[in-house]
This record gives C-alpha cells, structure tokens and sequence, in this order.
C-alpha cells in the first residue's frame, strides 16, 4: 500500500514520511489518506486487528501492544439523575497501559516506528505523551527522547524515566521546542511522535471506532474531548467522518472541545470567529496537561470543527476542580483536571439548553488522576485523625 500524507488546507499530497508531518506550504499538520469505501470493522480480536482496515499498517505486531484500548464504556446514571442529564456515557480511557488516551496513539505510531526501520524515537510532551512514548518505545526495544516543559510536574517526568528514556527539561518556548524537535530529529535519525502526528492521530481513530461499536446500533449525538493541541479530537473526528464515508453510519455526532479558560487559544479563535489560533501569552490553568499556548493542531481542528457544526468552548479552573470532584464522588472515576473538563463543558452545553432529553453524550476521561496527586489540595477532603479512644464519637460525628 503507497501511503499518502493529505494537507487539509491545500489539498496537496506528500509522501507519508513521518519525519515530515507538516504541510511545507500551509505549515499545517498533514494527516494520513486512506480510502475510506469498502473498508470494514472486523468482529472480533484485539483493536488494532479489528480496525485494521482503517489503519495505515501492514499489520498488528503483539510484540509491541501493552494491551491498550478495548476501554469501558460507562452509563453515569447517578450523574445523569442529579444533574438532571440527558444520557451520559464515559469513555474510560485512564485503564489504558500508562494511565491515558495517549497509548492509543504511541502504538500506531511505534507499529510505523518499526516499520520503516527507525530505532530511535522521541516527543515533546507536558507529562502523559512522555511516560506513554517512553513505556511502548522500551517495549519495541528502542531509544527514547523526552523533551519536557520546565515545568513539568516531576512525577509525570520520573513514570517516563523510569523506561529508560533520556529526559531532556527544556527551559524556554513550547512552541518553538516542537518545531526544534523535527529539525533535531532529522538530524539524528529520531522520528518525534508528537502531538499531532499523523500515525499517532490515526491510533486515537481507534477511541472512536470503539465508541461506535459499543453504543451501536445506536449513535451518540454528542461527543466532549479535552483539547490542548488539538491531535486528539482531530483523531476522533477523523474516525467517524471515515465511518460514514465508508457507509456505516448516516450521520456524525456533535464533538465538543473543551479548554481551560487560562489556555484556550483555540476557544477563543472558535468564539471571535477567527480561522486563525492566536498563541496565548502566559497561559495557567489547574488542567496542567492540557496548558499549550500554541497548539500545532488549533488551525486544523477549527477547520475541521466548523465543516461538521463542532464547537470549542472553555472552562473556569473552578469548574473543572468541582467535575473532578463530582466525578470521583458520583462515580467513582478519579480523573485528571484536564480529564474533567469535559463535565464541566457539558454541565455549560446543559445550561445553555442546549440538549434534548432523548439525547446520548459520550465524555471522553483521558487521563488517570494519579498522575497528579498533589492538586487534591485543591479540593475538600473529608480527612480526619484520631486516637482510638476517640474513634467512637469522631465516627458518630461524621
Ligand atoms: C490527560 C490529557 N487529556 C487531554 C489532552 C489533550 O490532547 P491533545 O493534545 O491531543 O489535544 C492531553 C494532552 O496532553 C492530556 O494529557
Ligand atoms: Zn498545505
């Protein structure tokens, strides 16, 4: 199969070098091309072989998997009945191998890795692509490179390390560190498997297919995702548009992104009707993971967004503090801040009445809470000490 590289915006193909996922033209990601007609699912065996037919390999090698996917598919019916909710479902995508979404993504990416011979690969990451590039690329045998963010909290920095990937904190601009990567890349033989690669973008398809399998023969009409640099929803909404161009199904959902109002450049672009993602200087938000000011995939998902009446809105650091709590409380999903905005967003989409009763809204968690312990600070615990003669009337106090 000769594979295609496609540039959205200028239409153009290119040779799908994944040393070269930018369009030279549009300075735009490029994403993988594949007939979609014809194409099936295939009943039964692990999600790289059933989707096969969707994906740019040649094949699923058990050698690299970690057993990722196959995720559940969570009614939140105590949620749905307090918040006086059309149905909701949770994508529980923090079961995966290193605790998010990402995995999905790194192995599509490692099957490529390994296909075209590269022995060396690399990302640039604010923490959960780091650990999952690092845990897959040492289980294909490979030299990692982790190219960090000052700060980035040390835990998530040490979960890669602890592979064996060299870890490199890089003091200065994210934006420019991305670009640096492929130029430092192609000088060392190292394929960066960032953000909105387009093999990575292709394994995130797989949440989607999945989606669609576990709810049909019903569709969901609405789908929220967290957004940072946009690779992740692009790979989601790739996967349904595919689905339909094959015929399988009549319509798409409605995909929402979701921001931290302290970095929401694509938000803001989306809102002031702008085509155009402008960087967001001194960015903040207690969603840490997804803090980018300059998302490499904000032109093309607002694009994408616009083609297929999506929308990106944001959300207060607040917000997104009470969903991880309702979250964690209601259903016992203890999710990362950036993982519970998409609560947040949909409690905003309810208040704006926008749903209607007969609706099924997918989010999609992404990411485990225990990669960040400490922002439980944050939040108010029912803790306690006591000796154990006080233990009696502390317990009947409670
Ligand atoms: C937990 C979590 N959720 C969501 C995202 C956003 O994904 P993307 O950068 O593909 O938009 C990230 C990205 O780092 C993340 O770590
Ligand atoms: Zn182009």
């Amino acid at each position: 199969m000769m594979l295609k590289f496609l540039c959205h915006f200028c239409t153009d193909t290119f040779p799908a070098d994944p040393m070269a996922p930018f369009c030279p033209q549009c300075r735009e990601p490029l994403l993988v091309e594949l007939p979609s007609a014809g194409r099936r699912i295939h009943s039964s065996g692990p999600p790289l072989e059933r989707f096969m037919e969707f994906l740019p390999l040649s094949g699923a090698y058990e050698s690299l998997s970690l057993g990722e996917g196959d995720s559940p598919l969570l009614p939140l019916i105590r949620l749905q009945h307090k918040f006086e909710l059309p149905s909701v479902w949770a994508k529980d995508e923090m079961l995966n191998p290193t605790g998010s979404f990402k995995d999905r993504g790194t192995v599509v990416a490692v099957h490529r890795a390994k296909d075209s011979g590269v022995r060396k690969i690399g990302t640039v990451s604010t923490g959960n692509m780091g650990a999952s590039t690092a845990a897959y690329g040492a289980r294909a045998g490979m030299q990692v490179f982790v190219l960090a963010k000052e700060d980035t909290p040390r835990e998530k920095l040490l979960s890669a390390g602890v592979h064996g990937a060299h870890l490199v904190q890089i003091r200065g601009d994210y934006g420019e560190l991305f670009l640096k990567s492929y130029r430092v890349g192609s000088r060392h033989g190292i394929y960066f498997m960032n953000s909105t690669d387009p093999f990575r973008i292709e394994g995130y398809k797989i949440i989607g297919f999945e989606i669609y399998e576990q709810l049909r023969p019903r569709l969901p009409h609405y789908i929220f995702v967290p957004v940072s640099s946009g690779g992740h929803l692009i790979g989601l909404m790739k996967a349904f548009i595919e689905l339909s161009r094959a015929g399988i199904i009549p319509s798409l959902p409605v995909f929402i992104g979701v921001q931290a109002q302290g970095c929401s450049p694509i938000a803001q672009a989306f809102s002031s009707g702008r085509a155009r993602v402008s960087r967001v200087a001194a960015p903040g938000s207690v969603a840490q993971s997804i803090n980018n000011p300059s998302p490499p995939g904000g032109n093309l998902l607002l694009h994408m967004l616009r083609e297929h009446d999506g929308a990106v809105t944001a959300v207060t650091d607040e917000e997104i503090l009470t969903a991880q709590r309702i979250l964690a409380r209601e259903e016992g999903l203890f999710c990362l801040p950036a993982s519970a905005t998409v609560l947040a967003g949909m409690l905003k989409i309810r208040d704006e009445g926008r749903f209607r009763p007969d609706d099924r809204v997918v989010l999609v968690i992404t990411g485990s809470g225990f990669k960040n312990i400490p922002v439980l600070e944050h939040q108010a615990l029912s803790l306690h000490s006591a000796t154990p003669a006080s233990l009696d009337a502390l317990i009947a106090s409670l």
